[in-house]
């Protein structure tokens, strides 16, 4: 079963920071989740929640900020003082980051920008994937069916996952070919054994989020999950 670091190593280091992303190099830990979403002049950004709130010391939505602004403000003093001067990170770096150290990567489409410019977030994402180097393997994932659905016929070759918040709906299969999904990527608080049993057999892969429980990921891994999100990769 593969781990996937959540947001980087964020139990040690600010999530979606370089910190957290460098950690992973020591941890020798080869799988990330990321969150993306778009500034308010279509700059690409690497950041969970649609304001900058909890996790700096600014406030406002993403999309109603310029990078310049984003980039003025400390994104690591919430979590540790060591952290202070942490700024936003784009994706622009990451893949770069991902190219250096042949890291695999799960891409959230995470952004609350709709019609034209959700057509310009996702043009931009396809392309910022196509520097990706191909050894690496890439998963692109949303809670946003429409979304997935667009992105999926735009870049059809890159596998989906299609994120599930609370209980998995009866008809998950349908809306998984709806959108194309290689994977369901379900809410751990939910999970059922009969669930994965039933996933996998219809020829599903399933990537579990958020876990960090050791007993947990046992149990999961025993299910035939294949990989989970997690805090605590190491
Ligand atoms: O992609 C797994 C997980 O990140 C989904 O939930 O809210 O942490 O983005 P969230
Ligand atoms: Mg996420």
């Amino acid at each position: 079963m593969k781990k996937i670091a959540h947001r980087g190593i964020s139990a040690q280091a600010p999530e979606n920071t370089r910190a957290a992303f460098g950690k992973m190099v020591d941890l020798s830990v080869d799988w990330l989740e990321t969150d993306i979403d778009m500034t308010s002049d279509g700059q690409l950004v690497l950041i969970h929640d649609s304001k900058v709130d909890r996790t700096s010391n600014g406030n406002g939505m993403v999309n109603h900020n310029s990078l310049l602004g984003l980039q003025k403000l400390d994104f690591g003093q919430w979590f540790d003082d060591q952290y202070t001067g942490e700024r936003i990170v784009t994706l622009q770096w990451l893949i770069n980051f991902i190219n250096d150290h042949e890291f695999n990567v799960n891409f959230e489409l995470k952004t609350e920008v709709k019609d034209e410019q959700q057509n310009f977030y996702l043009m931009r994402v396809h392309q910022a994937l196509h520097q990706l180097n191909q050894t690496s393997q890439v998963i692109v994932s949303s809670f946003d069916v429409d979304l997935l659905k667009k992105y999926h016929e735009l870049m059809p070759k890159i596998p989906i996952g299609l994120l599930i918040e609370g209980k998995l709906p009866t008809n998950i299969i349908e809306v998984a070919q709806t959108v194309g999904a290689t994977y369901i990527h379900p809410d751990v608080s939910y999970l059922t054994e009969d669930q994965v049993k039933f996933l996998l057999s219809h020829g599903l892969k399933v990537n579990v989020w958020t876990v960090n429980e050791a007993l947990l990921a046992e149990k999961l891994q025993r299910w035939g999950v294949h990989a989970i999100f997690t805090d605590f990769p190491a």
